[in-house]
């Protein structure tokens, strides 16, 4: 399996993953002995910052000889100042793809724009975790216009595992049986209370979707090679009605 998106660097400015380099030591064991062989680190990129790409690449040397190999990658906040800033525009690997996050509350009126402007200047773009998203987990369907335009999404395993709470697990169950899936990826921070696994989240997510372990082998494989991803068009969502029944 392929993680795209791990916080698995030591003491990386701006991030909150692992202060000290044995603790990157273990989260990188812990995803291998789960069956993970290749993680891209994604670290948190909220302000711009000068030679970030360097910073992330001698942290990645840092680790010293690795059982599995660690790729280059961040996690882009969708704030004008960053995306504005091409430095901060740090890819997959050596792909063409961004991971972008938006405000946990809400996402930005004009976040149509914001993945048009990125398309146009040549990448293609990773929603992280909508899930989680305020904005879809009251409305779902705002990801098929998204992903009709070519947005792809990427939900946590600690989110189809219930780890981030109910609200979550649901939209997660949801995205996932209407082909608004196409990454599963762990989100690691920590080694212990922020793991989740990524074959068990696979385990679950194949109970919504034939195509769950396509999220974490052929799909992460194909971005990496910076291939193009084909992806199903996405269902729309239906709320279910509640019935009432009246006492007699
Ligand atoms: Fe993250």
């Amino acid at each position: 399996m392929f993680d795209i998106h791990a916080h698995v660097l030591p003491n990386i400015l701006h991030d909150d993953g692992p202060k000290h380099l044995e603790k990157s030591l273990e989260m990188i064991e812990r995803a291998r002995k789960d069956g993970v062989s290749a993680i891209v680190a994604t670290p948190h990129m909220m302000i711009p910052v000068e030679n970030r790409k360097e910073e992330i690449k001698k942290a990645i040397q840092s680790l010293g000889e690795l059982p599995i190999p660690i790729y280059i990658g961040s996690e882009i906040f969708a704030d004008d100042i960053v995306l504005a800033n091409d430095n901060s525009l740090i890819p997959l690997g050596d792909s063409n793809y961004l991971l972008i996050e938006f405000p946990r509350a809400e996402l930005p009126q004009h976040v149509d724009e914001i993945f048009f402007v990125l398309q146009t200047k040549g990448f293609e773009c990773i929603f992280a975790h909508p899930e989680r998203n305020g904005s879809i987990i009251n409305d779902p369907n705002l990801l098929v216009e998204l992903i009709r335009k070519g947005v792809l999404c990427q939900v946590n395993a600690g989110s189809i595992l219930g780890s981030y709470g109910k609200t979550c697990q649901k939209t997660a169950q949801i995205l996932l049986e209407h082909n608004m899936v196409h990454f599963i990826a762990s989100d690691m921070h920590s080694p212990n209370r922020l793991y989740y696994s990524l074959k068990e989240a696979v385990a679950q997510a194949q109970e919504y979707t034939d195509s769950a372990s396509d999220m974490v082998l052929k799909n992460p494989q194909t971005i990496l090679n910076n291939g193009f991803l084909e992806v199903s068009e996405p269902k729309q969502y239906k709320k279910r009605g509640f019935w009432f029944f009246g006492r007699r």
